[in-house]
Formats: C-alpha cells, structure tokens, sequence
C-alpha cells in the first residue's frame, strides 16, 4: 500500500484478460485513490517504452505469474531501478519472486486456457488496494462486495437465458460487444472470451466509435450485444444501439436494472457503479461458454492457446 500511496503515477502492465481487469483498475485508482494510471500492452511497453513519471509505481497483472511478455517488462523496468508490485494468482512463479512486493488473488487453481475467474478477482483486488489507498470514503467496499456476489449468484442462475442468447443471435461468423466508460473495457473482455472459445470473430468496441468506420461491417443479422451500467452514458449507447438496429443488427442489450428498458434482454441487478464490470463480464462469460458448447469446442482447451503464455 505504502509503494502505491508514495507513487505519482501507476503502470499496469499485463496482457489479455489481465489487460482488460487493468482497464477496470485504472478506473478504480483514477476514481477512488486519485493517482493517474496508465495500462500498457506488456508486448508493446518493452520496445516501445514512454516517457516515465519522476515516480511511477509499475503493477504487474498475471493469472498465471509467467507471462513471458511482462517478464520483459518486468526485466526493463528493474534495470532502471523502477519499484514493481505484481498481482497474480500463483504464488512463487516468476513474476512475483522477481517484483519488489505481491498481491495474491486467491481465486483457487484456474484449470480452463479462457480466463474467467481470475479477471473478476484482479478486478476485486484492484478495488481492494484503490480503497486502502483511498482511505476514508463514502466506500463500504466489504458491503459493496457482498452484493456484487449475490448479484453474480442470482446472474448465474438463469443460465437457460444465456444458452438462449447463444442459440438464437450467435448465428453468425461474427459478433460485435459495444460499450462506453467501463462498459467499453468490459466489451473488450467480452468480445477476447467469446472468440477464444467459439471461434466467432468478435470485436469488442467504444459504442461512439463504431460510425468512424467499423460500423460498414454491420449487416443483416449481425449481432451486437450492448452493455449499459453506466448512468452517463445510458441514453448515448442506447442511442448507438439503434444506429446498428437500424442497419439491419440483431441486438442485445445487458443492463443494469436501474437502467434498464423494458425490452432489454439482460438486466442485471444493481451494484456501486465502480463495480459493475464485475457483474456485467458474467454474462459475456457464460454466452461465450455456451456458443462454444453448441458449437461443439473443447471449452477449456481452445485451439492455438496454452493457458500460460511463456514465449515472447
Ligand atoms: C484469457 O482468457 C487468455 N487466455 C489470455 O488473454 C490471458 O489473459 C493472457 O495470456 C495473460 O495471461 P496471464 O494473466 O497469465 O499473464
């Protein structure tokens, strides 16, 4: 905690899901501690390296601990003499005998190449340390949790819903996840979980960003699925969600109930909006888990990965 407090700016640095659940963490930091933060593409930062602050803090974020990519980073980073922290699910492996301190995500083994519960408990963490670091807010960051968790329980007891969803719009080679503010890097998530386990060819997109161009790819059929937790932002996804209904996409739409419209397909019920991606992810997950079902993938071992990644 002290090594994030004494920081001027956070590095996150990570790969994949962890990227994304860095994404998140930014927001958390930004929001909640106050510290600017940057989150960087591990395989980009070590060649690529920008300007660094007077005293960054660079953060580490790895189910596995192997990363070799961020090991590179972590290597760089070291021989300038910058302090590191990672946050990882196997205690003991590379990345977190080589940082300076290690924060462990106790999520128990992560069997399946996607990863699922590893990116909800890097998020958890993040808004943990964010909060520590914070101190005394309007926060009750345990209470908050514990609705999160009832809010994913009663998620995954409508399984039936999301094994619809897959059946009757995941009819095609492609998918689009769209999605503002936090929703956006939830969408990122959403759309790497979906391709990697059923093969469909998914972008994850900032719901404003689709008519600069992408938005030529939308035809006939073509499912869009929107995530709206954000209060902001409601009315301007809703608003990019009939842009693409108007072309011709098939469209869902996953929402908090608070804001939620009646003919939303999802609706989640609500939580502090800085934990929302926490619940909005298990949705994407488990439409991801059951458009590779029918489809008739290995889910947990999907085609071209490894779960550890440990060649640059
Ligand atoms: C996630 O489903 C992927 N298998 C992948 O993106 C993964 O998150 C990435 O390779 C980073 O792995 P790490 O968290 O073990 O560093």
């Amino acid at each position: 905690m002290k090594a994030v407090k004494e920081a001027d700016r956070l590095y996150i640095i990570a790969a994949g899901t962890s990227m994304h659940a860095g994404f998140v963490g930014k927001q958390m930091f930004e929001q909640l501690a106050g510290i600017p933060t940057e989150v960087h593409i591990s395989s980009e930062f070590v060649y690529n390296t920008p300007v660094i602050s007077k005293k960054p803090l660079f953060i580490f974020i790895s189910q596995s601990g192997e990363t070799a990519d961020s090991r590179a980073v972590l290597v760089k980073i070291k021989q300038l003499g910058y302090p590191s922290l990672t946050i990882t699910n196997v205690p003991g492996l590379t990345l977190s005998r080589e940082a300076d301190h290690t924060l462990l995500l106790y999520a128990g083994p992560e069997i399946a190449v996607a990863s699922t519960k590893a990116y909800t408990a890097q998020v958890a963490v993040q808004a943990v340390l964010a909060a520590k670091v914070a101190g005394k807010t309007d926060l009750d960051l345990s209470r908050e949790l514990a609705i999160v968790a009832n809010v994913m329980e009663s998620i995954t007891d409508h399984k039936e819903q999301y094994d619809a969803i897959a059946k009757d719009y995941l009819t095609q080679r492609n998918c689009f996840y769209i999605g503002r503010h936090v929703d956006y890097y939830v969408a990122l998530e959403a759309a790497l979980k979906l391709k990697e386990i059923s093969y469909i060819q998914t972008e994850g997109f900032a719901a404003g960003e689709l008519k600069h161009g992408t938005i030529a790819l939308i035809e006939k059929g073509t499912p869009v699925i929107a995530i709206v937790s954000q209060e902001s932002v409601n009315l301007n996804t809703r608003s990019n969600v009939k842009e693409v209904k108007a072309r011709g996409a098939n469209t869902v739409i996953i929402s908090l109930r608070s804001l939620s419209s009646e003919t939303d397909q999802i609706v989640i019920d609500d939580v502090h909006p800085l934990l929302t991606p926490l619940v909005t992810v298990v949705p994407t997950q488990l439409i991801s888990y059951y458009a590779a079902l029918h489809r008739g993938f290995d889910i947990d071992k999907p085609r071209n990965l490894a779960k550890s990644v440990t060649v640059e």
